[in-house]
């Protein structure tokens, strides 16, 4: 079954053009990484997902139903949530204040009068999905902006799964984190896969991570998709050369590359 669909999606900034019509899809309940050379077009085709930003051209479908994004918020009511690079936590806000960021639970009287934040609740809320999920927390009470950077990546990778209901998109979730913190989030993705029944999309450059967790893999190659693998029936030096531009199922390149030079 395919949980979301996305069909010649096209976007130009100015002289470059981004997205040259590419395609994906992602299957309902898997791991699907998105790889690529720097510049070939992830992090714009996973914006379009989340609504950041809105193509030229193309079309989603969310479980055979054509969805329009507006902004993110229209991306959330569709269960789709995000992990960006920045992470957008509030430092000195707890794990659980983080979690409920923007969708606090109130506790009396009307939003924004009377009603007071119901911390206890949120603490309550976070301390049983960071169980769930296994994520391990010094102490609930700490401050984010005092935690390690995989500690932080746990917290932001927690509230995506709270809240997402169909697809969790990151964007290179373990950059910037080192050998055992990158893998404490890699067990953590496959986790929120499996316990949620929730799809994931992953961009990373780590050949051997996403060989690690994830099913399937797009190929993105100069804004188009060069080729969809099986985890389990490719290899790293394939996957390689895919994005080099070699072996690829379909042979866009000489057309994209003669477009380049236009
Ligand atoms: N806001 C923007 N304004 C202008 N050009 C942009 C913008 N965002 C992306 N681009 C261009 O679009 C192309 C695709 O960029 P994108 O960030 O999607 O690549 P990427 O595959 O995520 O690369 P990386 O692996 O380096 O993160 C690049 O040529 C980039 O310079
Ligand atoms: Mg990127």
């Amino acid at each position: 079954m395919t949980l979301l669909a996305a069909r010649g999606i096209r976007k130009r900034y100015g002289q470059v053009e981004a997205l040259r019509g590419v395609d994906l899809e992602v299957g309902d309940g898997e791991v699907h990484a998105l790889i690529g050379d720097n510049g070939a077009g992830k992090s714009t085709l996973v914006k379009t997902l989340s609504g950041v930003i809105s193509p030229d051209a193309g079309e989603l479908e969310l479980r055979g139903a054509k969805v329009h994004f507006h902004g993110p918020r229209d991306a959330q009511g569709a269960g789709i949530e995000t992990v960006y690079q920045d992470l957008a936590l509030a430092p000195s806000l707890d794990a659980g204040a983080n979690i409920f960021l923007g969708r606090e639970p109130l506790r009396g009287g009307v939003r924004g009068r009377l009603g007071f934040l119901d911390r206890s609740r949120m603490r309550q809320e976070a301390s049983v999905a960071l169980a769930d999920l296994g994520v391990e927390l010094p102490s609930l009470e700490a401050e984010v902006g005092t935690m390690s950077g995989g500690q932080r990546q746990a917290v932001a990778v927690a509230r995506a799964a709270v809240w997402g209901t169909a697809l969790i998109v990151m964007d290179e979730p373990t950059a910037a984190l080192g050998v055992r913190q990158t893998e404490v989030v890699l067990s953590l993705i496959r986790r929120v896969c499996e316990q949620k029944g929730v799809s994931v999309l992953l961009i990373s450059h780590n050949m051997a991570h996403v060989l690690e967790v994830a099913d399937t893999v797009t190929v993105m190659r100069l804004g188009r998709r060069a080729a969809v693998r099986r985890a389990a029936d490719t290899s790293l030096e394939e996957l390689t050369l895919l994005m080099a531009g070699l072996g690829g199922d379909a042979e866009p390149d000489a057309e994209a590359e003669a477009e380049d030079e236009r």
